[in-house]
């Protein structure tokens, strides 16, 4: 028989069986903005799932300079920012983020994604190491099979574990990447110590702000600030598609580093450059962070209200500190059943099943928007008491 590539996906059935149950959870229709309230599937639901900590992502001044960009510059860049894709909106934002994150320049790439495939595999060469947290983002993995260096993982926030990668791979150049607050866990990495075992064995910092930009620190600058050791972090990497309510990727750093990756990182030369649309909304939306602070104080007082009523109620809510809220649910099957219970309650949630946690792990992540209200948060509350009752999660 001809071997045929296709075959892998005539015999894909998971999708399809997960669908003939009813309890397929992903790829549901939304018909509104992202709010809180949501229209999924024809029907008003409150959103537990969502990214949009800050709730910029409708916010008028974000839309209207999103408008402008576009009605200035096109729809399109139609090019890389090497060639003919760079506009002065891309190096606006690019001065601005530098100057919010204290670092001296930065590069804006196409998504976060781009960012850690980009800035990973060109920082990071022959006979030097990336030594990653086990539980850092799909795409500093995938950054890190794009370099020619070697990988070393070290155990989640295991400083032990880091230290003993650092020890192994001493002869070499190091750079550490950790997530600033990991993406499921929603706890914080513990830059303190990764900072001294830095400054004692000589390796590099790269910290991704995704899911702290905005959130964390006394200004929103992320988990450098909220440990008062920006400094000490050598590269730092935020998306704009969480708290700064667009799509993008930034990476700043010295200027050196940054003029290194704007030559060498192959997601930057090879692809196109972020549309005016998007650029312009990541600008309003930084002046936004630093000029209403009162979000992310209404975004800290809702991620606690809702860590401690998770708790109250027998969830296991594991170590996260942040508007992430990850709630152990068991298998695989449970996890989708639970997403299915608390959609037709009108509530939509995220399940993350294996192999993204380990085998009977499976989690309902839960994040928080400074604009939910708390009826919003209450109603939420009530419906994973019942669900979770029903299942027999909690008691
Ligand atoms: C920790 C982390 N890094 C990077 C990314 C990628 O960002 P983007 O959505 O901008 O591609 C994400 C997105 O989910 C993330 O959670």
């Amino acid at each position: 028989m001809i071997p045929d590539v296709f075959r892998k996906c005539f015999n894909f059935h998971a999708a399809n069986d997960l669908k003939k149950t009813g309890l397929y959870p992903y790829f549901h229709r939304v018909e509104s903005e992202q709010g809180p309230e949501i229209i999924v599937d024809g029907k008003q639901k409150i959103v537990v799932c969502s990214n949009n900590y800050l709730g910029l992502a409708n916010h008028p001044k974000v839309i209207e300079a999103s408008v402008a960009a576009a009605k200035k510059y096109g729809t399109s860049c139609t090019g890389s920012r090497f060639l003919n894709g760079t506009n002065d909106l891309h190096e606006k934002v690019e001065n601005k983020f530098a100057k919010f994150v204290g670092k001296e320049e930065a590069i804006l790439f196409t998504t976060g994604y781009h960012s850690n495939l980009g800035s990973l595999s060109s920082l990071v060469g022959r006979n030097e190491v990336l030594i990653t947290d086990k539980l850092d983002h799909a795409s500093i993995i995938d950054g890190c099979r794009l370099s020619f260096g070697e990988t070393a993982r070290f155990r989640h926030n295991d400083m032990t574990d880091l230290e003993r990668q650092l020890i192994k791979h001493n002869e070499k150049g190091m750079l550490i990447v950790v997530d600033g607050i990991f993406s499921m866990e929603g706890d914080v990495a513990n830059l303190p110590e990764i900072s001294k075992l830095a400054k004692k064995y000589g390796a590099r910092i790269f910290v991704d702000e995704a899911h702290s930009l905005g959130v964390i620190g006394e200004n929103g600058k992320g988990s450098g600030e909220h440990f008062n050791m920006g400094a000490d972090i050598d590269v730092v990497m935020a998306t704009a598609s969480k708290s700064l309510a667009s799509i993008g990727g930034f990476i700043a750093s010295k200027a050196e580093v940054i003029d290194y990756i704007k030559h060498n990182a192959r997601t930057m030369i090879f692809t196109a450059s972020l549309s005016p649309a998007c650029v312009g909304a990541i600008d309003a939306a930084l002046d936004l962070i630093a000029c209403e602070p009162e979000r992310r104080t209404t975004l800290i007082k809702n991620s606690k209200k809702m860590k401690s009523a998770f708790e109250s109620m027998g969830y296991n809510t594991n170590n996260s500190n942040s508007p992430i809220i990850p709630l152990t649910v068991g298998s695989d099957l449970v996890a989708f059943k639970m997403w299915k219970m608390l959609f037709d309650e009108d509530v939509f949630a995220s399940p993350v099943t294996t192999p993204a946690v380990p085998e009977g792990q499976a989690i309902i992540r839960t994040s928080y928007m400074a604009t939910h209200s708390d009826t919003h948060l209450d109603f939420i509350l009530e419906k994973f008491k019942k669900v979770g009752k029903e299942l027999g999660i909690i008691t």
